[in-house]
């Protein structure tokens, strides 16, 4: 027996020596000094020691048990210790380092009014449809009744092209109004249609960019007049804004409108009072519109007896800085993060 226990004391304390982990450690100290453990199983045979020898044992026992626990916790001392070095090289955060704020960012606020103002549309009866940015001056402007020695063409500052492969004159559509001229030519009244879009003119101020965006719209049908072109513009205006504002229709020109008017709404910034945005007036012009001039329908081929059309062009820009309180229509387009991120 007393070989036995040196035996055991001898494997015990080796194996603790080499032990990886506190886990493996506890192993150890259950399978010797546990309940069945290999201790406890020695001194089962006890009974069977002669009775003068057993006090010798009890104190081995003793012995073998006091030296695994100075060897265990010793061990077991060292390992925490390895094991905390290794998590602290494999958990750690420099915090030096700049913080790092989820990315944030909104849909651009005119792709917002387009989809608000095409929604409205839609459900009044206006579907979209499209046109090409690169533009021939014929759909551009002779089609709309701007011959080319006409005075409108100044208002419109138009970035001319080099002359595409037929030899025509192109340029970069002043407005979504040569939409107008594609669809009457591909369809046959009645027609109902929006058109939104990109434009381009040379001008910048606070509110004007070089490039904008307009959404066109016109219907042509058989006694169509100029109380339903007012009525769907003041009910467009009313859910565009979701509530009633101050909107007046002002006379106009406009070649390929007759009678034309421009449409004011009260300037939100200032309240009506007068600030830099509106220049004083109290009001911002969001669009141009009118009844579609008899000689437009006859450029297309439309009979111009039998039938009339309304026609507007809406500056989505200006409808989309009064709807959301933007103060310089120029930062929709410098591609400041912080001011998409204000816009989610
Ligand atoms: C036109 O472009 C006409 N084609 C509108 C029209 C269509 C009239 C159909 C009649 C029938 P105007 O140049 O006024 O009109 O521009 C229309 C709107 O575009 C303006 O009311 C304004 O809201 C916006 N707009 C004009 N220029 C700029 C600009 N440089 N930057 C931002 N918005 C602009
Ligand atoms: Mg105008």
């Amino acid at each position: 027996m007393h070989e036995l226990l040196a035996q055991l004391k001898r494997t015990a304390l080796a194996e603790l020596e080499s032990a990886t982990s506190p886990g493996e450690l506890e192993g150890i100290r259950v399978k010797t000094l546990g309940k069945k453990g290999a201790l406890t199983q020695i001194l089962r045979g006890l009974g069977q020691v002669p009775e003068g020898e057993r006090p010798a044992i009890g104190a081995l026992a003793n012995e073998l048990k006091s030296a695994f626990e100075v060897v265990f916790a010793r061990c077991e001392k060292e390992l925490k210790k390895h094991e905390l070095a290794a998590r602290l090289d494999r958990e750690w955060v420099d915090i030096t380092l700049p913080g790092r704020p989820r990315p944030s960012g909104g849909v651009h606020p005119v792709t917002r009014a387009f989809g608000e103002i095409i929604a409205i549309f839609t459900a009044m009866g206006f579907p979209p449809a499209s046109g090409p940015e690169v533009e021939s001056d014929w759909h551009n402007f002779e089609a709309l009744n701007i011959p080319p020695d006409h005075p409108a063409r100044e208002m419109h500052d138009t970035f001319y092209l080099p002359p595409g492969p037929g030899g025509g004159k192109r340029l970069l559509r002043t407005h979504t109004s040569p939409v107008q001229i594609r669809v009457m030519l591909e369809r046959k009244p009645p027609l109902r249609v929006i058109a939104p879009g990109r434009v381009f003119r040379c001008d910048s101020d606070l509110t004007h960019t070089p490039m904008f965006h307009q959404v066109e719209g016109f219907m042509v049908d058989e006694g169509v007049n100029f109380g339903q072109l007012k009525g769907v513009l003041e009910v467009f205006l009313t859910r565009f804004f979701e509530r009633s504002l101050p909107v007046r229709f002002r006379p106009s020109f406009f070649p390929f409108t007759e009678p034309s008017a421009e449409v004011d709404m009260g300037c939100l910034f200032c309240e009506g009072s007068g600030c830099r945005i509106c220049k004083r007036t109290g009001w911002l012009e969001v669009l141009g519109c009118g009844m579609i001039h008899p000689a437009v329908l006859a450029n297309v081929g439309i009979d111009r007896e039998r039938y009339s059309g309304f026609a507007f062009g809406m500056g989505a820009d200006r409808l989309a800085m009064l709807k959301y309180g933007i103060t310089d229509l120029r930062a929709m387009f410098d591609n400041d993060v912080r001011f998409l991120g204000r816009q989610a």
